[in-house]
């Protein structure tokens, strides 16, 4: 008696199904069904390959918000070459509280003012990608994809130095004996101007950043540019800015003052 009713118990679970079956009469083959199968097996595989370069694509999202930390610092990314000796210039950044930034994050280089083919060629590529900016705001996005993907930002490196031996040789010019960078088409030239770069770190606060002749002082009745001994002949405020943006730097991306070039032949003019 128990026996029967274990076997019944047993044939119950072998046999339960909760799910509908189909009606035999469906699950027949017929060559018009076999070939809507395949079509949907391939659109299925099509889409899923698909989907995977949609999965690895990149997309930009923009967001605006109040930046309510006003207690940390704002970095300040600055590239600007201007066209005078580097004893000559100071760079520095005075805010609103006339706390003074002392530019201890730039970097004074001496360079050549004039830019050889190559970074002509890119520095003119720049500015009419930059003119595009301006009509085109989606060319951002491009710009900055192409970045991610590896594509170039920065311009070629500033000297081309083709002199095995050293970077900087002495010649005498204009009666002086100075030093000049080699380029690579064995061309001579002074190194007329100076190369500011680096970041600093401001207050989140008004404030004005200024290049001028003269290195940056703070007394205390403010602030000021010792130009005293500067000849007013070397006065030269052509200047070019690579890059001067705000915040982290991100690559891909074109600051609206970037490429910008001002070339002036009176020694007086202020930019
Ligand atoms: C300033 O420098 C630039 C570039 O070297 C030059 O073209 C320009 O004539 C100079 N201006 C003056 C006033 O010397």
């Amino acid at each position: 008696m128990r026996r029967l009713s274990q076997r019944k118990a047993l044939t119950l679970v072998r046999e339960l199904d909760a799910f509908p079956k189909v009606s035999e009469s469906h699950v027949e083959t017929s060559a018009s069904g076999g070939t809507v199968s395949l079509i949907a097996f391939g659109a299925m595989a099509l889409l899923a390959f698909f989907e995977f370069f949609v999965y690895r694509d990149t997309w930009m999202k923009y967001e605006y918000e109040v930046d309510n930390d006003y207690s940390s610092k704002l970095r300040i990314n600055i590239d600007i070459t201007a066209a005078m000796k580097c004893q000559h210039v100071g760079a520095d950044i005075l805010d609103l509280a006339e706390t003074m930034i002392t530019s201890n994050g730039l970097q004074y280089e001496p360079v050549i003012f004039d830019l050889n083919p190559q970074q002509r060629m890119w520095q003119r590529m720049l500015l009419l990608i930059q003119n595009r900016l301006r009509e085109e705001h989606a060319l951002q996005e491009v710009l900055y994809k192409s970045v991610l993907k590896g594509g170039p930002t920065a311009l070629p490196p500033r000297s081309v130095t083709s002199c095995k031996q050293a970077l900087f040789c002495f010649i005498l010019y204009a009666n002086i004996v100075q030093p000049v960078r080699c380029v690579a088409d064995k061309q001579l030239k002074p190194l007329n101007a100076c190369w500011v770069h680096g970041h600093v770190y401001v207050n989140k606060v008004a404030g004005n950043l200024h290049v001028t002749v003269g290195k940056p002082i703070h007394h205390p009745q403010g602030h000021a540019h010792i130009a005293a001994f500067v000849s007013h002949d070397t006065y030269n405020f052509s200047h070019r800015i690579d890059h001067l943006s705000f915040g982290e730097e991100i690559p891909g991306i074109i600051n609206p003052l970037d490429g910008t070039e001002k070339i002036t032949y009176n020694h007086n003019q202020m930019f």
